[in-house]
């Protein structure tokens, strides 16, 4: 039997009907109940009349606790002030399975607490739509770059060698063969991918042992990396634009209800189209001065600094060329100016920060040794990695988006945790 969703209900109204579900929340008033069922997909509030219904399920519908599992029927109506807008007349009740004492009730809980039952509070309202967004936003993600020719090739997790700087790398012994670490990013893959596809992307689980205790830090996240032949940074900044704008628009255009949940205000995330404002890193630090900013010419940008920038702004900018001291071994130089590296970071609106790392990869052999040594990386894990450029080397680009950031600054939250359904901090590896 195909089971109906909540909603789907529109299709379904002045019909008597089965669903099946969880008790989100009851309440009484005399003559009547009200039992507000949840499928994962939607809310339905059921009614029931004294009159219409057996003794037994008018008495059942006040002993249902929360979270009880249940299977409904009546008939769907048109209720234009009922969440989702429909309601049911409720003919019958039956339990599938009893739950009591439900841990989560409507009343506050501290973030300990819920994420200590992360595996409960998943069914909260706002999780759900979270998780609901999360979803769209991945299939936007596979649809731009499907649809635009990209191969997807998985990248390797166990990897033997570190991408992003050694400082981040979860390590573990393999077998005979020493160490292998937890991969940061698939990059280095992906280039191997896009020699052989062309355009590629990579889509998976990375890993960073960040001992930063930050709201925009997670030791697992996911990253979606494209990686394309023959472009340069101009054309990597032209993908990453088309790219943000077509998953937020996905998300606005499909996820009103959700976006709703999560009281998220939408008209800055409607401001996101191309173009993009582009900015070098040399005008970033002008408008942090300007803001009586005491930066350093040569630093990273840091959080706050990420912010009063794209405060400027009223729709994620792009800060091109970068000093190449703070960034990693594999950016190739700007050839207008040696100190600088062809990188590029997409800082969002709102205080979200860097959603978007990417650069044009250094293609000359020789140049790639020399920055291999500097950066101190163990010459005899990157051999493959020096063959891209023995043979065949051509110009190419990519970059790297983080799914959890583009979520939680999509969805509004406060921190990362919410934006994944079981988040790994460098405090949390539970449940
Ligand atoms: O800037 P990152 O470190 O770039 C790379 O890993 C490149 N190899 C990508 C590439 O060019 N193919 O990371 C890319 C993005 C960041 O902009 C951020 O959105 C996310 O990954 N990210 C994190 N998200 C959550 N927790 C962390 N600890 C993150 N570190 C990076
Ligand atoms: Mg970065």
């Amino acid at each position: 039997m195909q089971n109906i969703n909540i909603k789907d209900l529109s299709e379904y109204v002045g019909q008597q009907i089965t669903l099946k579900g969880w008790v989100y929340n009851k309440r009484a008033s005399g003559k009547i109940k009200f039992v507000v069922l949840r499928d994962g997909t939607g809310y339905l509030q059921c009614v029931y009349f004294k009159g219409n219904v057996s003794p037994e399920v008018f008495e059942l519908a006040d002993k249902l606790g929360q979270e009880s599992s249940i299977e409904v029927t009546g008939m769907i109506k048109d209720e234009k002030r009922a969440p989702g807008g429909f309601e049911m007349d409720g003919t019958d009740l039956k339990i599938i399975s009893e739950s009591h004492d439900y841990p989560i009730t409507p009343k506050d809980h501290g973030i300990e607490f819920l994420m200590d039952n992360r595996h409960l509070w998943l069914r909260s309202s706002k999780q759900v739509a979270i998780l609901r967004i999360r979803h769209r936003i991945i299939k936007a993600i596979r649809d731009f770059f499907d649809g635009k020719g990209f191969i997807l090739m998985d990248a390797p997790i166990l990897t033997p060698s570190a991408v992003e700087g050694t400082s981040t790398l979860f390590e573990t012994e393999y077998f005979d063969l020493g160490k292998a670490y937890l991969t940061q990013s698939g990059q280095l893959y992906a280039e191997a991918g896009a020699m052989a596809l062309g355009k590629v992307y990579t889509f998976g689980p990375t890993f960073r042992a960040e001992k930063s205790k930050t709201r925009r830090h997670l030791t697992e996240f996911w990253m979606v990396e494209p990686e394309v032949a023959f472009a340069d940074l101009n054309d990597n900044m032209d993908l990453a634009e088309e790219f943000l704008e077509f998953i937020v628009q996905s998300v606005i255009k499909d996820m009103a209800d959700e976006l709703k949940i999560l009281e998220r205000n939408t008209e800055l995330l409607k401001n996101v189209k191309r173009p993009l404002p582009r900015i070098s890193y040399d005008e970033a630090v002008e408008i942090l001065k300007k803001n009586g900013i005491d930066f350093q010419w040569g630093n990273d940008l840091g959080g706050t600094d990420e912010t009063v920038i794209s405060n400027q702004f009223d729709r994620p900018v792009m800060v091109h060329r970068y000093p190449s001291e703070v960034k990693a071994f594999y950016m190739k130089r700007d050839p207008q100016n040696e100190k600088l590296a062809l990188a590029v970071d997409v800082l969002a609106p709102e205080g979200y920060g860097e959603i978007i790392g990417g650069s044009q990869r250094e293609d000359n052999l020789d140049f790639l040794l020399e920055r291999i040594k500097e950066h101190n990386l163990p010459i005899e894990a990157f051999e493959w990695y020096l063959d891209l450029r023995k043979y065949g080397s051509v110009p190419h680009s990519g970059f790297g988006l983080g799914l959890e950031r583009t979520v939680s600054w999509i969805c509004g939250l406060d921190h990362l945790r919410e934006a994944i359904p079981f988040p790994r901090l460098i405090y949390r590896k539970t449940p």
